[in-house]
């Protein structure tokens, strides 16, 4: 069975996202470890809207991960919250995971008066627009170009 649920800062799931995000984006947080992540994880897991931690669950095991966080990147300190960390574990990819998980968020923060998310990749572009997100501008962000991408509570998906 597939579902999105909230994390809280004791679920079981949460070393596995840990594993998952030092592996995938620790070399953006130099000086960083498992144990680290861990830590930063569980204090993203609040009651509030922003932050809050979400897991795409199979058969009651996380195969995917997402984020709403206040700055995901301080290049931009104006813009907030950032829809972050989506993530699937490579044998459960190309099914609509991600996209389910990207929904989800959406559907919390604007539900809850939210009425901009932003978000930055260096190449998931395609997969953001489809799901009606829209590029804002291209920047150099920890030795690599990023796309920072908008999607605003009243704009509709792509046909
Ligand atoms: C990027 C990532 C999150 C995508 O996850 P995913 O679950 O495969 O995403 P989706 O299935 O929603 O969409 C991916 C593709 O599968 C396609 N797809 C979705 N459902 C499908 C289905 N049932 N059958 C075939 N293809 C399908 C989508 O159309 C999309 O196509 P595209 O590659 O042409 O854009 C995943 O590859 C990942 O974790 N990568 C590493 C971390 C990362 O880069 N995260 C993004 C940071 S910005």
């Amino acid at each position: 069975m597939n579902e999105v649920v909230r994390l809280t800062p004791e679920h079981d799931a949460l070393p596995v996202l840990a594993h998952w995000h030092f592996v995938q984006w620790g070399y953006l947080r130099p000086g960083t470890n498992c144990t680290l992540t861990l830590a930063e994880l569980r204090r993203e897991c609040t009651s509030q809207v922003v932050p809050s931690t979400y897991a795409a669950m199979i058969d009651g095991q996380p195969v995917g991960s997402v984020q709403l966080l206040a700055y995901d990147m301080d290049l931009r300190p104006e813009w907030s919250p950032w829809l972050a960390s989506v993530f699937v574990v490579p044998q459960y990819r190309r099914r609509g995971i991600a996209s389910q998980l990207v929904r989800h968020a959406e559907k919390v923060a604007f539900s809850t008066g939210i009425d901009t998310l932003y978000l930055y990749t260096p190449d998931q572009q395609t997969l953001y627009e489809r799901l009606g997100w829209r590029r804002l501008e291209n920047v150099g962000w920890c030795g690599e170009r990023v796309t920072v991408m908008v999607k605003q509570s009243r704009q509709g998906e792509q046909p």
